[in-house]
Order: C-alpha cells, then sequence, then structure tokens
C-alpha cells in the first residue's frame, strides 16, 4: 500500500460535502483525512481548460501550501449537442447564488432551441481525481458515467444536475437514485456515479502501490 509522510492525506476542498464525501469512502484506510478547509489553505484559481487541469492545479496547491500529500477533485456534465456544456462550467452555470434549477432549465432550454430529439440527448457526468505528492509527481483517476438528459427534472436526491441526469441502462435519473446506489463504494461494490468509479481507480492504485 502507498505510504504516506504523517500518514496524513490532504483533501483540497473547500466544499463540506465533497469533503465528508471523500472522509466516508476512505473509511476503509486508517489515513488521517485533513482538508485545506480545516487547515485555511487559500483556494487557487481555476482556469484549467480540462477536468484534469483544474484537478491538477488545486490538487498542486494543497500539496506546495501544506507539504502533505494531496487529492483533489474535478467534475461536471458534458452534454453533447451542446459541444461538450456546461463541462469544466458546471458549477459557475449555476452562478453565485448556485441555482440549479435555473441550471438545468437553461440545459433543456438549449436542447429545445436546438430541436435536440430526446434519444439524442446524449451526456456524460466526468470526475477526475488528482493525486500530487510532494516529490512533484502527479497522477489521474477519471471516471464516467454515460446517459441522458430527461426533462422535466425527476427526484429530490443529490445536488447539482442529478435530477435532469439518467445513467444508461437505468429507468430512474440520479436524483431518483439513493447516495449509496449512487456513489457509495465497497471493495465488493461500486456505485454507479462518475465519482464512484474514479474513486475505484484510485484506490487500486493505493493498495498495489508501496510507495
Ligand atoms: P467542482 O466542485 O468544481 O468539481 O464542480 C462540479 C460541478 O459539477 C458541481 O457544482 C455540479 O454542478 C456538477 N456536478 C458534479 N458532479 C455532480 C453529480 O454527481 N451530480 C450533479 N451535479 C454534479
Amino acid at each position: 500500500m502507498l505510504s504516506f509522510d504523517q500518514n496524513k492525506l490532504l483533501i483540497a476542498s473547500h466544499n463540506e460535502g465533497k469533503i465528508s464525501e471523500f472522509r466516508e469512502l476512505l473509511n476503509f484506510s486508517d489515513l488521517c483525512i485533513v482538508s485545506s478547509k480545516e487547515l485555511g489553505l487559500i483556494e487557487p484559481i481555476e482556469d484549467g481548460n480540462t477536468f484534469e487541469a483544474n484537478a491538477l492545479i488545486k490538487a498542486k496547491s494543497g500539496c506546495e501550501l501544506s507539504g502533505l500529500t494531496t487529492l483533489s477533485d474535478d467534475s461536471g456534465l458534458e452534454v453533447d449537442a451542446l459541444g461538450g456544456d456546461p463541462g469544466i462550467y458546471s458549477a459557475r452555470w449555476a452562478g453565485p447564488d448556485k441555482d440549479f434549477d435555473y441550471a438545468m432549465k437553461e440545459v433543456n432550454r438549449l436542447l429545445e432551441e436546438k430541436k435536440i430529439a430526446e434519444e439524442k440527448r446524449t451526456a456524460r457526468f466526468i470526475c477526475a481525481l488528482c493525486l500530487y505528492r510532494t516529490n512533484g509527481d502527479y497522477l489521474f483517476f477519471v471516471g464516467k458515467v454515460e446517459g441522458k438528459i430527461v426533462w422535466p427534472p425527476r427526484g429530490n436526491y443529490g445536488f447539482g444536475y442529478d435530477a435532469i441526469f439518467k445513467p444508461d441502462d437505468r429507468f430512474e435519473t440520479f436524483g431518483e437514485l439513493t447516495s449509496t446506489e449512487k456513489h457509495s463504494w465497497s471493495r465488493e461494490k461500486i456505485g454507479l456515479s462518475h465519482r464512484a468509479r474514479a474513486f475505484d481507480k484510485f484506490v487500486k492504485f493505493l493498495i498495489n502501490t508501496e510507495n
């Protein structure tokens, strides 16, 4: 198993939801999890052009400021008929008030405007995790889940764009699936989500790597 300085892993995030999800996911290990928020680290400007580039900016900054091995993530929704939008701008489409009802309506409005048929509303959630080590080495673990945009929104679980994303091979949207089905992780069963899939790759790397 990969070893860590002081047995600590920094989660480069100020988002409480994300931090607690990572803590839960890393329950199986004896790692001490700390976050940028707890350490009061400044947030870097995310001006990369890809999910990986933004994850790298966050992980590098967290590692350099804390001196700890750092894990970050960047994620979002890509809609094919919108040229991949909202993509890396998924959070920004909701504006400063984080109004995801508005952002979901905007996705639907643009699909309607372009007269995109239901079966052509293909989309995917992507999550890029970046592990940045104190020697400057870094690695990405990317998870994707393919699906379609549906309208109207369905379900009260989850967050962000969950209520308009229906993963392939399921009748329910992410908003109708429980958090266990959506993004839990155990050695026996991996949740459906992009984050659970990326996390699975990260855990396999942790377990199979010495130093
Ligand atoms: P980040 O915190 O910069 O990675 O922003 C990710 C944004 O993508 C979030 O604010 C959500 O809008 C969207 N997003 C990412 N993952 C999910 C998900 O699992 N469900 C719904 N929306 C998501």
